[in-house]
């Protein structure tokens, strides 16, 4: 299956989820508005793969962040998508393979990835449901 639709409503605030798209893990993370400020304050001349929140999220909906759950140094899944799990110094997603920091806004800020959690394609439906893929 190409795309699949997930509702939003029951992710609270501060919350990840982990589903699964083409047989990769997706992350689906609503962001507290502390994490929002934090990305956003970043300079993104600082960053080894330069790009904004604002990017990486759709106008209106700077909250939902939503990445694969893919490290992209080789390939594993970092933590920080389920409750209590280590999200590194930077807040966002660890990879304990060889220890990559994702940021909030899922940015690799240290570690071996050379670049930020990919994006996928997707797409809001209603105010709360999403089309991935
Ligand atoms: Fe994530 Fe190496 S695969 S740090």
């Amino acid at each position: 299956l190409a795309s699949i639709e997930v509702d939003l409503a029951p992710v609270a605030v501060g919350q990840a989820i982990k589903l699964n798209w083409r047989g990769k893990p997706v992350f689906v993370r609503n962001l507290t508005p502390t994490e929002i400020a934090e990305a956003n304050k970043v300079p993104v001349s600082d960053l080894r793969d330069p790009q904004t929140l604002a990017e990486r999220t759709k106008e209106g909906k700077a909250n939902w962040l939503i990445t694969l759950g893919v490290c992209t140094h080789l390939g594993c899944v970092p933590l920080g998508a389920a409750e209590g799990e280590n999200r590194g110094d930077y807040g966002g997603y660890f990879c304990p393979c060889h220890g990559s920091h994702y940021d909030t806004a899922a940015r690799i800020r240290k570690g071996p990835a050379p670049k930020n959690l990919e994006v996928p394609e997707y797409a809001f439906t209603s105010d709360t449901r999403v089309q991935i893929g």
